[in-house]
């Protein structure tokens, strides 16, 4: 058969244990495959062959192993039917087992209880009035939209009250099934949904993560949180981090509208989901607020992203948007908005700024240090009786501690690896739920490297002695078995690599760059620091005493470390119903100064210097 015939043929794909399949043309990527399954594989390295972190299993006719494939995963795995999926073809009718450890877009991820309280407003935006105009008759042939109206300006005075024609028209049905009885959900002067009468408005909250979603469905009337959910986020088929997801975006018109794409739907079922959760209408939603980074933030509304790709690395537009819902493919109540608060500057986005105001950060007092660690880590220094009181930049420290790019990593879910310490001269590795281990996250990565740091196992330039017991090489690296193969959940070894330490030496090294550099620019000395606010999942449990230790966070002491959880997904939720934290949210974006980080010689020397551990 002629090469083109053989790219013509359709051939089935069928992934287990899922059971869904794909019909795709032969010589068709697996990863190609998987999309058009419905299955989004985190592709860490964007699909570049470097990761090695997606792995399946392959049963029936590909091409032979790529050169890529032969280097990560060895003949050995190769014979046994392992491949990577951004690097093999379909040739031929498949099967293909995704491992039951790998999670794919839809897994959910669980909200910390700590992040789920009331909020209740003080100037609430939505408000509600009871209506119950008189149904049309022959001698009253007013509008519906128009006896609606008169209503509300009968019970609030409310200057010239109106809705815009697509919500007339789904109020006009919703009005007739409720039989003229309603409560009126008010948006200043517009009417932008009802529901039965006794029942408040909902709102939603979202911190539009790069790795993660999470999301508040909130009760307006009491600020009660009645359900929440986090999810993967969907784009990780596109790389873990957001540069390589800026960069496959940018190759291709194509691959940022599907980004956009996957994020609007992905938040459209999380809505269904949180309704069903809560067991109400999701018509009920009138107001939705969404934090995230400013290349999510543009992915999300397909803003260009040239600009934000390249020097000096700037926004298409940072001010606080509200835009309807319906327009971004949400299906709410039928006038409801999307409100987003203001990008601070580069890279840095409203979850910044969202932080900030539920950690309190902009209020005056003394030298505090927020962090936010993750595949950016938001840094922001408080300065005393300064005109600019923050300071701020975002450190390039990479998805490690979110368990990408290290060989055995894995995200913060059941079977990770949580916590390690050393007993009797034997790793002792506790998971999230207790079960056996499949991979090591990022507060089990910290407790390793201060243990290992504290038994000699590396030493403070983070080289692994190779003396020692457990550490081992082979073709590709010397490193350190955590766990055995014989007792993880995977049959495979759970290993520190001396690479995987490398990008531990580097995440570090970059947050404390960034760190002095702030410092530096607001005139202080580290010493002035009193207080450290680590926000995050990942940031509220680590081991504190052990990001110290490997210098992760400033060693100074005197200065208490606060872990506040996810502030970015709680300042979203004081934003969605209050006028006051909107105006807050204006005024912290004017007291920053954003400091970008990449062109500072002083950030690439006190990176350099921090690549060792401390003494
Ligand atoms: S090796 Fe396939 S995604 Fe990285």
């Amino acid at each position: 058969m002629s090469d083109n015939k053989k790219k013509n043929m359709m051939i089935n794909v069928t992934f287990q244990p899922s059971g869904l399949s794909a019909e795709v043309p032969a010589a068709s990527l697996l990863t190609d495959a998987l999309t058009a399954a419905g299955i989004f594989l985190p592709l860490d390295c964007g699909g570049n062959g470097t990761c090695g972190r997606c792995r399946v299993m392959v049963s029936g006719r590909v091409a032979e192993p790529t050169a890529a494939e032969k280097h990560l995963l060895g003949h050995e795995q190769i014979h046994k039917g392992w491949r990577l999926a951004c690097q093999t073809k379909a040739m031929g009718d498949l099967q293909v087992r995704v491992p039951e450890t790998a999670e794919t877009a839809g897994s959910s991820w669980p909200i910390d209880e700590s992040d789920v309280r009331r909020i209740k407003s003080s100037a609430p935006l939505i408000v509600t009035v009871t209506c119950e105009p008189s149904p049309p008759v022959s001698d009253d042939p007013r509008s519906d939209l128009g006896r609606i109206i008169e209503t509300i300006l009968e019970q609030t005075g409310t200057d010239r009250p109106h809705a815009d024609h697509l919500t007339a028209a789904e109020l006009s049905r919703q009005a007739r099934l409720l039989n003229w009885r309603f409560n009126a959900f008010m948006r200043g002067s517009e009417l932008v949904g009802i529901a039965e009468p006794g029942q408040a408005p909902l709102g939603m909250a979202v911190d539009l993560g790069s790795t993660k979603l999470a999301a508040y469905l909130v009760d307006l009337g009491s600020g009660a949180v009645v359900a929440a959910r986090g999810r993967l986020n969907p784009q990780v088929a596109f790389g873990a981090d957001v540069v390589t997801r800026l960069q496959m975006a940018l190759r291709q018109k194509g691959d940022g509208n599907r980004l956009t794409v996957l994020i609007r739907e992905a938040l459209d079922r999380l809505a269904g989901e949180l309704a069903a959760e809560a067991g109400v209408l999701r018509s009920r939603i009138c107001e939705m607020t969404l934090v995230g980074n400013s290349v999510m933030a543009h992915l999300f509304l397909g803003l260009p992203l040239e600009q934000l790709g390249a020097p000096p690395f700037v926004a298409a537009l940072d001010q606080a948007m509200n835009i309807k819902a319906r327009e971004l493919g949400l299906c709410l109540a039928p006038g409801a908005y999307l409100y987003m608060p203001p990008l601070v500057g580069g890279f840095v986005g409203s979850d910044n700024l969202s932080m900030i105001m539920a950690a309190d950060l902009d209020r005056p007092g003394s030298c505090r240090l927020g962090l936010d660690i993750g595949t950016n880590t938001e840094v922001v220094v408080t300065v005393p009786d300064s005109q600019t009181p923050l300071f701020i930049a975002s450190a390039p420290s990479g998805p490690t501690f979110e368990g990408a790019h290290l060989s055995s990593g894995m995200r913060a879910v059941a079977g990770a690896v949580a916590r390690v310490f050393i007993q009797n001269g034997e790793p002792v590795c506790q998971t999230i739920d207790g079960s056996r281990p499949a991979g090591i996250c990022g507060s089990g990565i910290i407790d390793a490297m201060a243990t290992m740091l504290e038994h000699g196992i590396i030493n403070h330039r983070g080289h692994l002695n190779p003396a020692l017991p457990r550490v081992a090489a082979d073709s590709h690296s010397i490193h350190y078995v955590l766990v055995p193969g014989y007792q993880s959940a995977t049959g495979q070894d759970i290993v520190i690599t001396q690479s995987d330490i490398s990008q531990i030496q580097l995440a570090k090294a970059a947050i404390n760059g960034a760190v002095s550099t702030l410092f530096a620019l607001a005139g202080l000395p580290l010493s002035a620091l009193s207080e450290i606010v680590l926000a995050g999942s990942f940031g509220s449990h680590f081991d504190v005493a052990n990001a110290r230790r490997i210098g992760l966070i400033p060693g100074i002491s005197g200065a208490v470390c606060r872990q506040v959880g996810n502030a970015a997904g709680r300042g979203a939720q004081m934003m969605l119903n209050d006028h006051e934290s909107r105006y807050r949210a204006l005024d912290i974006q004017k007291s920053v100064r954003y400091v970008e980080l990449t062109s500072l010689s002083l950030f690439n020397s006190v990176f350099a210097r921090s690549l060792c551990f401390p003494e």
